[in-house]
């Protein structure tokens, strides 16, 4: 088998490919149906990530019991395939490079730091919420945006949680990114 197969089972039809990855793809698909949009992450075969999928669906299911991360569906073990929530988002890097105004931004973040803490009070240690900000995406939500934090993969329940530590440092504490500069100069923070 292979995804075309696991789509043509499961009745999804392949909309596109969002993103690939050294170890995965992120394809967009329509589960024919119900016409709703889902997204599948899909295991590259060269993958050496050992348990990668299965990290990314059981740390996935535990930010979902505090209605973090995009909802996960199903998880094929043999196929290599998680179904989950499509997010129809940019990357926070890109939305910021957008200008969103500073009260945007002020409920952005005020958001994205209550979803970091209640990872941390669940032990599910991100790792990597910080780099450029690709992992967390920025969802129109009426006039405002809401964060979603994805990719799961990488996540820890057993180390201990730096989840609103390290996005403090990425936001607003390191002055060569652009991230930290682009915060700091929206919502007037002085140096
Ligand atoms: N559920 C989703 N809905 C929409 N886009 C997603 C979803 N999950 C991931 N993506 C997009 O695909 C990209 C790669 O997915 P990610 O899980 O971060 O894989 P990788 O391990 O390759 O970084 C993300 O940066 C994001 O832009
Ligand atoms: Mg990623």
């Amino acid at each position: 088998m292979g995804l075309n197969d696991f789509l043509k089972q499961n009745s999804f039809e392949l909309v596109r490919k969002i993103a690939h990855g050294y170890s995965s793809e992120v394809f967009l698909a329509k589960h024919l149906p119900s016409g709703n949009l889902f997204a599948l992450k899909v295991e590259k075969e060269k993958s050496r990530r050992v348990k990668m999928l299965e990290k990314e669906a059981g740390n996935l299911l535990l930010a979902n019991s505090e209605g973090i991360g995009p909802k996960l569906f199903a998880f094929d073990p043999v196929e290599r395939i998680v179904v989950m929530e499509f997010i129809d988002g940019i990357p926070f890097n890109k939305w910021l490079e957008k200008g969103p105004s500073k009260k945007q931004l002020a409920l952005f973040v005020k958001k994205l730091q209550a979803q970091a803490k209640k990872l941390d009070s669940l032990s599910l240690d991100h790792g990597q919420l910080a780099g450029k900000g690709k992992n967390i995406l920025a969802r129109k939500a009426g006039k405002n945006f809401e964060p979603v934090i994805v990719d799961f993969e990488k996540g820890s329940q057993c180390r201990k949680c730096h989840n609103f530590s390290r996005l403090d440092g990425f936001l607003f504490k390191n002055p060569k990114s652009f991230v930290s500069r682009k915060v700091k100069q929206i919502l007037e923070i002085q140096e």
